[in-house]
């Protein structure tokens, strides 16, 4: 079975506690110059401590050295953790997809980051 983790396009990076359990991830694509946000979570117990701004601003760090020029991620429009965790970091809304997300159906917010 093929998976994401066997695409050298697809890149990982997570954040661990003293047991080795997964406290938060990321993960993208990174092609060419550009990369997309796929997912950024931290485990609920452990939100609001910091460690999703650590892990985005060291992803995005570890990409840039690889040669990225422009970032671009969707968000649901009620997401607010997450649109204010992102224009912490720099990005800027660019557009709007209408009914992009489902269940429920609501509108993605396109953002971007240029270097
Ligand atoms: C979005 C998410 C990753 C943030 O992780 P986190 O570790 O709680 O965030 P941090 O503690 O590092 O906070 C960093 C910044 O994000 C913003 N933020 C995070 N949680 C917030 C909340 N509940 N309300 C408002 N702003 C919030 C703030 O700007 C914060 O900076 P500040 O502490 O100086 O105010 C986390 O809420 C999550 O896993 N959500 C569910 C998954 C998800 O929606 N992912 C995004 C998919 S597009």
């Amino acid at each position: 079975m093929a998976t994401a983790f066997d695409q050298p396009a697809f890149h990982a990076y997570g954040l661990v506690d003293g047991n080795d359990a997964l406290l938060a991830y990321i993960t993208l694509y990174h092609i060419a110059d550009e990369l997309e946000i796929i997912n950024i979570a931290v485990r609920p117990d452990a939100r609001r401590q910091g460690l999703g701004w650590q892990l985005l601003d060291h992803a995005l760090r570890e990409e840039v050295k690889l040669g990225i020029l422009t970032m671009f991620l969707e968000v649901r429009t009620s997401n607010m953790p997450a649109i204010r965790l992102y224009e912490r970091a720099g990005f800027r809304p660019v557009g709007r997809r209408r009914g992009y997300y489902t269940a429920p159906v609501e509108d993605g917010l396109v953002y971007e980051k240029r270097l």
